[in-house]
């Protein structure tokens, strides 16, 4: 490809109605293989969460949250208020440095206790309340207060983490630093924390998605199909799984949707988990900018952009940021790319262009994520009634993003009853409703 419209081919050509419903049954496929043993070659990990019921709003009380994986790390105080169907919040947030990503357990853990530990003192927080840990990687989790991280992900790398529990790392960390206990009861991946977060006041909600800085989708299984579970069958009927669909992709299954600009961006160096998360790059907050920067730096290089030349924020690895994509689509290309990204000249021609880039990659992008929505609805056989919780940045910023995903659900499902709520800092207080439910 190297005119835009070969680009924007590229980008689209793989996700009309029918490319999406080849690539929903291959999905599809991959979950079965995920649920059906412990141990299989398929590209999905469809994790038990140890969570079986939603919320049933009769959940009272103090909790305390710790929310990290997302673009900030939070610790929350939530008070449950069944009388009144409420919940209340007071929250930190803190943005977590490339460093500290890239540290090690006892700096990333230690910092977590610490932002817990004077969390506590601001807020003259004196017992010891139930926690709830919401941990937005792939974790095995052997009960609802265990579980080992398998590997990171979104360029997390923090050394001697993978492969341990992580509540004994938070535990660690505490106790290295003689911080009083904590009562964790709850590890909860994000998606989970926004299916609950939305359950507690919408008993019709089978499905947790989250598209912001990565992706992934939580739903309801019924325990029957999940032939791999090996705990006590009496107790529960369902389960909710986590399904890591990011990985989607990881063996093959998306080889006809991937570009070249996928692959340039995937393979340079600075990408600490290249081959792997193949779906979640093609839709995530943290990829886009850089699909569409290799984009751009193709046609800069064949003399179609900006006269052929470059700039050093283009030139550097996620210089061209993902949130200006949305900023794009709002109309501010000029700005962008003059101001943000320091390219001189800039015609109305190169804005048209730039503009039907990422429009053609936030499309493919929102259209990827509908397969992804409706293959779980189908799977479930809800696709006449289902609410769909949804939480993220891109969902909530990208200005088209959420029309888009909309539409091609629709297209693949006319007639559905599938609503999406948006869930607002969903995570924290969804795992917070989890521990409230597991102290019950
Ligand atoms: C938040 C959650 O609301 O959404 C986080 O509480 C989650 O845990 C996040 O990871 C996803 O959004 P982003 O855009 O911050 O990655
Ligand atoms: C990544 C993580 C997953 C998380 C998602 C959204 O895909 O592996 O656990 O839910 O990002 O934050």
């Amino acid at each position: 490809a190297s005119s835009v419209g070969d680009i924007v081919d590229a980008f689209l050509k793989p996700v009309t109605k029918e490319g999406l419903e080849a690539i929903s049954s291959r999905l599809l496929a991959q979950f079965e293989t995920g649920l059906a043993k412990e141990k299989h070659d398929g590209e999905v990990k469809m994790l038990i969460t140890y969570v079986h019921n939603l919320p049933s709003g009769e959940e009272n009380g103090d909790f305390l949250a710790l929310d990290l994986g997302g673009s900030n790390f939070r610790v929350l105080k939530i008070t449950l208020d069944s009388e009144n169907r409420d919940i209340s919040q007071v929250d930190s947030k803190f943005s977590i440095s490339e460093e500290l990503k890239k540290s090690d357990q006892d700096r990333l853990f230690g910092f977590i206790a610490e932002s817990l530990n004077n969390f506590k003192k601001e807020n003259g927080i004196t017992s010891k309340l139930p926690l709830g840990f919401t941990f937005s990687f792939p974790v095995n989790q052997t009960s609802l207060t265990a579980g080992t991280l398998i590997h990171w992900t979104k360029d997390f790398k923090a050394a001697n983490c993978e492969g341990n529990d992580v509540v004994k790392m938070l535990r660690d960390a505490s106790d290295a630093r003689k911080f009083p206990d904590t009562d964790i009861v709850a590890l909860v991946n994000d998606t989970t924390g926004t299916q609950m977060a939305v359950g507690y006041s919408d008993q019709d909600c089978h499905v947790g998605v989250i598209l912001g800085t990565g992706t992934n989708a939580c739903y309801t299984e019924r325990l029957d199909a999940v032939t791999k579970f090996n705990g006590d069958r009496s107790q529960h009927d369902k389960v909710i799984i986590n399904t890591e669909w990011g990985a989607f992709g990881d063996k093959g299954s998306l080889k006809d949707v991937i570009t070249e600009f996928d692959k340039a961006f995937d393979s340079q160096p600075e990408v600490e988990n290249g081959g792997s998360q193949i779906y979640e790059k093609m839709i995530s907050g943290k990829y886009l900018g850089e699909i569409v920067r290799h984009a751009m730096l193709k046609l800069i290089n064949g003399g179609v952009l900006f006269g052929g030349k470059s700039s050093d924020v283009l030139k550097k690895f996620e210089g061209f940021k993902s949130s200006y994509l949305s900023d794009i689509e709002k109309g501010e290309c000029m700005d962008v790319l003059k101001n943000k990204c320091g390219l001189d000249p800039v015609t109305e021609q190169d804005c048209e262009y730039v503009t039907q880039i990422c429009r053609a990659v936030s499309t493919r992008a929102a259209r990827l994520a509908a397969a992804g929505i409706v293959t779980i609805v189908r799977k479930m056989g809800r696709e006449k009634k289902c609410t769909v919780a949804v939480d993220g940045s891109l969902y909530k910023l990208h200005p088209e993003f959420r029309f888009r995903m909309r539409a091609a659900i629709n297209e693949m499902l006319p007639c559905n009853g599938v609503i999406i709520k948006e869930s607002r800092d969903g995570s924290g207080r969804g795992a917070a409703l989890v521990a409230a439910v597991a102290k019950q």
